[in-house]
């Protein structure tokens, strides 16, 4: 299935039959598209298409056949600026036109039809481009063209222009135009017309500079970036990019002229995207300079099938998150912008994945982001990425390479809808076990959060983590890479809004910053392993209060979300180890951002912070509800007369999957989740399994689920030994709570071991007032004495011996003692 998809954007009813098709030669910053074609006499006509409104204007003719190289009307539709070809080489030797200059570039007023100037009459070929001020604003009496010569050299002309009668505007200046020059000895130029700037090289000593002019709306022009650049180019005729389409010439481009594009995207990425001549028949190399990473990395792809006849050049399309290179019939690759560390948050496609239909093997162009232009045909089209074959390409992936790029594209760029998400939460819980290197839990949770979260404020992006991988070593098949350092380009800006800035604060986090900015959770890990071992008396300190509260915070901010129906029992009981990671997780993620973003007020920090947090859990509980929606599951797993189905074994298994997970990246569950985890386990598990599962602390016993399980399941044996199990392995203040539940003559054995203790601590003057320390998965033999053991080993630890002269007496003898005794008494021999 293919993954980017066309849609043609120009739609051009009213070309009579006659008239021959139409080429796109440039499109505006309001998006509005230019377009000629040969009408009846051979005419040469000009219009304008506006995608807004799908309207067709028509705005010049000549009567002429002419070949237009170049043409661009300024925002208010005054004036037309058009540059054309008179005379090709051998009509100019035929006819002895050797006066006329074989190129001529006019200015001519349109509103209404009236005076034309001529602004080049030369031999060399000219580009022409009027500069678009603010889109908001509207109508203005000055006017800027940029042109750009094949003499290497692009300047400014200020055009004013006065109304007179009747709307009716023409040029005031009756004299030369003011001009400057922009540039000059320049082999390579950009227009980026969206953001009203020119990239170009100019060679300088041995190597090659890429610079950059800002055209402001109401000032003047600024030089705002520099970089070098390792290219070498051996064709040093001017290369123009974007400067509208010439169908005819880039039709002829030579196979070995430079293929160079820059590429910028709105969060501040900067790339120069080459392809490099290979002497190789069926390898092609390429290679992106990430100016803002501070590398560049040179991708090789070994061909299928060497067609030779092929163009052998790569084409470039910019998608804002991506940039694909795309070789027809061979191949598409997605290079991710944002994140271009790692290899495996590229999409390599092949075969019917990378087929784009509609676009030829010849020359295309990108002129804005998500568009491009077949030069050939002189048609333009939308390029989008398939949401459809994207999940497609998810579950027919065989890679885990293959399925982290579909995850990481679907979920922080395709922009996720909720059905997307339903769709990758089913494929996961599918799937699960087919990925090795990652845990796709992980990544779903830590991607969507990063996706929800990054648009609240400018630079979170560099503070929270978008990724659970932190590190891959594998290799894509297909394509190798080598990456290199690069110096990083000067900019020339201070105090710029927009693109400036963000690339500024892309450069200075690769200058300064650890190159892991990222949050991570290993520190919290320590403090909660630490917080939960601390004694209950403890947890009222003013600093353990202050995490409860974050987490209550969290917790009722969550509430205040107009969310759907949860699932029972989330959300609904206290888990102090839960809340105890949320509020940790509060203050953590506070402090970091805090260290990070001293100029965010600490209100605007806290509320991020809340909202990460929130967001964490409603995710989880998405998943979760969309898992019991995907296996129709319905309340009555939380019953324990019957055996669980096949289905809930299904989901019990993605529940542990889900809870490991998050204990491996630190993440808090919501309350409830482990009430609901045991409850599918003693519907589903063998006795023998879910105590294992208990043992290993895998399923936690809730005093919800606990009590629910005393109170409703009945003193059947089976039951029985189950209550009993359970009984057993109850912490000691959690057993208290929940002994009156049952009504058996096992609590007997809790009674006799509360006497004990009040016994004891009697005898001893209340100096093992200590609890003794909780042993898990005792061997159970007999309750009573093993508490009694336990108890006199913890005073005996103590140093209060009470018998010193007779070493044998001590609690191993009271054991074995009171065993033997019980034997006889029962007739059973002991041994
Ligand atoms: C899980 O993967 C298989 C093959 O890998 C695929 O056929 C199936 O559709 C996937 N499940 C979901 C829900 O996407
Ligand atoms: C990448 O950068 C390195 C270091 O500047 C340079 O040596 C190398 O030629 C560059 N690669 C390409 C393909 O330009
Ligand atoms: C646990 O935290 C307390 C209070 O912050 C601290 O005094 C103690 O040293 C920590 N213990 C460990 C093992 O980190």
């Amino acid at each position: 299935m293919q993954i980017i998809i066309l849609c043609l954007l120009i739609l051009i009813s009213d070309t009579s039959e006659n008239s021959s098709a139409l080429y796109v030669v440039n499109v505006e910053r309001n998006g509005k598209i230019i377009y000629t074609w040969k009408g009846n006499q051979r005419n040469t006509h000009i219009g304008l298409y506006d995608r807004q409104t799908k309207q067709n204007e028509h705005l010049y003719m000549f009567e002429r056949d002419l070949h237009i190289i170049s043409c661009s009307v300024n925002s208010e539709r005054t004036l037309l600026a058009v540059s054309f070809r008179q005379y090709t080489e051998e009509e100019r030797v035929s006819r002895l036109l050797q006066s006329v200059s074989k190129y001529l570039t006019l200015l001519i007023e349109i509103h209404p039809i009236n005076n034309v100037r001529v602004l080049k009459a030369v031999d060399s070929c000219v580009r022409v481009q009027f500069l678009y001020p603010d889109e908001g604003r509207c109508t203005s009496t000055e006017s800027r063209l940029l042109l750009a010569s094949e003499d290497k050299y692009i300047e400014q002309f200020d055009i004013h222009v006065v109304a007179e009668e009747e709307h009716k505007v023409v040029i005031q200046n009756s004299g030369q135009l003011p001009r400057a020059r922009v540039a000059d000895d320049l082999i390579w130029a950009q227009w980026d017309m969206m953001e009203q700037r020119l990239f170009y090289i100019v060679p300088k000593e041995s190597r090659n500079t890429l610079k950059c002019v800002q055209f402001y709306p109401d000032e003047n022009f600024n030089s705002v970036l520099e970089s070098h650049l390792d290219i070498s180019v051996h064709d040093t005729r001017l290369k123009l990019v974007n400067f509208g389409y010439d169908y005819c010439q880039d039709r002829e481009v030579a196979p070995k002229s430079l293929n160079l594009q820059v590429f910028t995207s709105k969060a501040g990425g900067l790339c120069v995207c080459c392809s490099l001549a290979s002497d190789i028949p069926d390898e092609i190399t390429y290679s992106i300079y990430f100016l803002h990473k501070g590398y560049n990395k040179t991708f090789t792809v070994s061909l299928e099938r060497a067609e030779t006849h092929q163009l052998k050049e790569v084409a470039f399309l910019n998608l804002d998150y991506y940039v694909a290179a795309y070789l027809p019939g061979q191949f598409l690759h997605l290079l991710n912008i944002q994140h271009p560390d790692l290899l495996c948050y590229s999409l390599f496609l092949t075969g019917e994945d990378a087929r784009v239909d509609m676009l030829p093997s010849c020359s295309i162009q990108s002129p804005l982001v998500s568009t491009v232009l077949d030069c050939c045909a002189g048609s333009i089209y939308a390029v989008s990425i398939s949401d459809t074959a994207l999940l497609q390409f998810l579950r027919n992936s065989k890679q885990d390479s293959e399925r982290l790029a579909a995850l990481h594209c679907a979920l922080l760029c395709v922009g996720s809808t909720t059905d997307l998400e339903t769709q990758i939460i089913w494929w996961i819980s599918e799937n699960l076990s087919t990925c090795h290197t990652f845990d796709p839990i992980q990544e779903f949770i830590i991607a969507s959060l990063y996706c929800r979260m990054c648009p609240e404020m400018h630079n979170l992006d560099k503070l929270l983590p978008y990724t659970s991988l932190l590190d891959w070593i594998g290799v894509i098949p297909g394509v190798t890479c080598a990456t290199d350092i690069i110096s990083l380009p000067i900019l020339g800006v201070q105090n710029s809004k927009g693109f400036w800035d963000k690339l500024n604060s892309n450069l200075e986090s690769v200058k300064y910053a650890e190159p892991h900015l990222h949050y991570h959770n290993n520190v919290l890990r320590r403090e909660w392993l630490n917080l939960s071992e601390e004694k209950e008396e403890r947890r009222t300190t003013a600093y353990l209060r202050n995490i409860l509260e974050n987490a209550k915070k969290v917790l009722s901010h969550l509430d205040t979300w107009d969310c759907e129906e949860r699932l029972t029992p989330l959300f609904q009981e206290e888990d102090y180890q839960q809340q105890l990671l949320m509020g940790l997780m509060v203050s953590q993620l506070k402090d970091h951002l805090m260290r990070h973003l001293q100029y965010v007020g600490k209100k605007k920090i806290d509320q991020i912070v809340l909202d990460y947090v929130a967001n964490l859990l409603n995710l989880i509980h998405r998943m979760m509800k969309e898992v019991w929606r995907r296996y129709e599951l319905h309340s009555c797993v939380f019953c324990f007369d019957k055996r669980g189905s096949a289905a809930e074994f299904a989901v019990f298994h993605i529940m542990s999957r889900i809870l490991e997970a998050a204990n491996g990246m630190c993440l808090p569950l919501p309350p409830g989740f482990h009430t609901l985890h045991l409850g599918l386990g003693v519907r589903c598990l063998p006795l023998h399994t879910l105590l294992h599962y208990i043992d290993t602390g895998v399923l936690h016993l809730t005093e919800v689920c606990v009590r629910k399980l005393l109170k409703d399941l009945d003193n059947t044996e089976k039951n029985e030994k189950l209550k009993f199990s359970i009984i057993t392995r109850l912490p000691e203040a959690l057993g208290q709570k929940v002994y009156q539940f049952w009504n058996h003559p096992v609590n007997a054995n809790f009674i006799a071991r509360k006497y004990v203790k009040l016994l004891l601590q009697k005898l001893g003057n209340g100096q093992c007032s200590r609890p003794v320390p909780e042993r898990h998965s005792v061997p159970v033999e007999f309750l009573p004495l093993n508490y009694l053991t336990n108890t006199l080993a913890g005073i005996e630890n103590q140093g209060l011996h009470p018998c010193e002269k007779e070493d044998h007496v001590n609690t191993r003898f009271v054991e074995e003692t009171a065993l033997r005794h019980t034997m006889m008494l029962l007739g059973l021999k002991y041994s």
